[in-house]
């Protein structure tokens, strides 16, 4: 595995995103312990993009539970279909908010939270995890978050 994460200095978010892809899989290659993995993904995503809160909630009986994670400190269980975390995982999509005073049920771990993007990793074609990054500016993530996000549950799931 790398020593060093290598950052792109490109102010396109989508040239530091292919910077970081192969990295993670890179990580994650060979590694068979979970929260290893997810802890790793967390620190890089913060160290490519200094995401306000960056981090995973596992599904463990009937609720989500804090996983890795890299910011302030958050809400631990999260029920399902609450939240855009517990929504993501009952719709079992990705799914991007501009502004979370706008999301109904959003669930205020921060005040400083301004918008988020939550995307499921699946086992076995249940929902396993969430991704959940969160931005203290008003529409922060895009389509090209959306789709290179994807592709990091991609990977996640070829390790679950
Ligand atoms: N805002 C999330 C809760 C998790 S924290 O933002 C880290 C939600 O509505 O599900």
């Amino acid at each position: 595995m790398a020593e060093e994460l290598i950052i792109s200095t490109s102010t396109l978010k989508d040239e530091r995103y292919q910077m970081l892809l192969p990295q993670i899989k890179e990580l994650v290659n060979g590694e068979p312990d979970l929260i290893a993995n997810l802890s790793n993904i967390a620190a890089a995503l913060k160290q490519s993009f200094n995401f306000f809160w960056v981090g995973f909630y596992l599904v463990k009986e009937n609720q989500l539970v804090l996983g890795p994670f890299q910011g302030p400190i958050a809400c631990t269980r999260i029920d399902f279909g609450k939240g855009v975390c517990g929504t993501a995982w009952k719709e079992r999509k990705s799914i991007l908010v501009p502004d979370v005073n706008k999301f109904p049920g959003h669930i205020a771990c921060s005040s400083a939270s301004k918008s988020e993007i939550v995307l499921p990793a699946f086992k076995n074609n249940d929902v396993a995890l969430v991704l959940d990054v969160d931005s203290d500016v008003l529409n922060d993530f895009n389509s090209i978050d959306q789709k290179a996000l994807e592709e990091i549950m991609r990977i996640i799931e070829s390790v679950l």
